[in-house]
């Protein structure tokens, strides 16, 4: 091959990849768009349950009923994937502005043993002023994950006293009705979090 041919042929390659990025974006803003309003991925999502808030008080689903939430599970010792994912929720309800007040976080621990009452209340008021920590007995987490099916386990690691918690990484965007409608993923940036829940409000 010439010189120019190769030039031609690397120009032809880019602008095929530019080409199919731009259908791939596209098709995701789609998918979103048609995915908006009155759709939900499962009605009566999660159940109910006993646990206590980061002030010590006992909390059931019903606290809860006739409120949109943001639901994440996972662990105050967590080092990197659970404060992140609570930023992000923390960031997107700023961006909601007045909007994003008609919205209740909440953080359930899927590591009751070392997550009190008085850790969780010293953790979530690191993220948002509103943001409810939920914690209780082994017993108690276990209805809750099971409801809301939610993977954690305690993880040894060697060499290590401490342990680590492996645990599924989704907030959950729930409506007034305990119906569950999107399961926002650790991929999912801000603006498309605030575009589904925008169309909710
Ligand atoms: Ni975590």
């Amino acid at each position: 091959m010439t010189k120019k041919r190769i030039i031609r042929l690397f120009i032809t390659v880019l602008i095929g990849v530019a080409l199919a990025g731009a259908i791939a974006a596209y098709q995701i803003k789609d998918e979103t768009a048609a995915a908006h309003k009155n759709s939900v991925v499962a009605k009566n999502f999660g159940g109910d349950f006993t646990l206590k808030n980061h002030l010590g008080e006992t909390v059931t689903q019903a606290n809860f009923d006739n409120q949109y939430r943001l639901i994440y599970f996972g662990f105050t010792y967590c080092p990197a994937i659970c404060p992140t994912e609570l930023q992000r929720i923390s960031s997107v309800l700023k961006e909601l502005g007045d909007k994003g007040n008609t919205i209740q976080p909440i953080f359930i621990t899927v590591d009751p043993e070392r997550d009190n009452v008085a850790t969780m209340k010293d953790y979530v008021g690191l993220f948002h002023p509103r943001l409810i920590g939920l914690t209780g007995t082994t017993e108690q987490t276990d209805i809750v994950k099971k409801a809301y099916k939610i993977y954690a386990a305690k993880v040894q690691e060697e060499g290590m006293n401490d342990y680590t918690m492996d645990h599924s990484s989704f907030i959950y965007f729930m409506g007034p009705d305990n119906s569950l409608i999107r399961i926002f993923k650790t991929d999912d940036t801000i603006e498309q979090m605030i575009d589904v829940i925008k169309s909710y409000l």
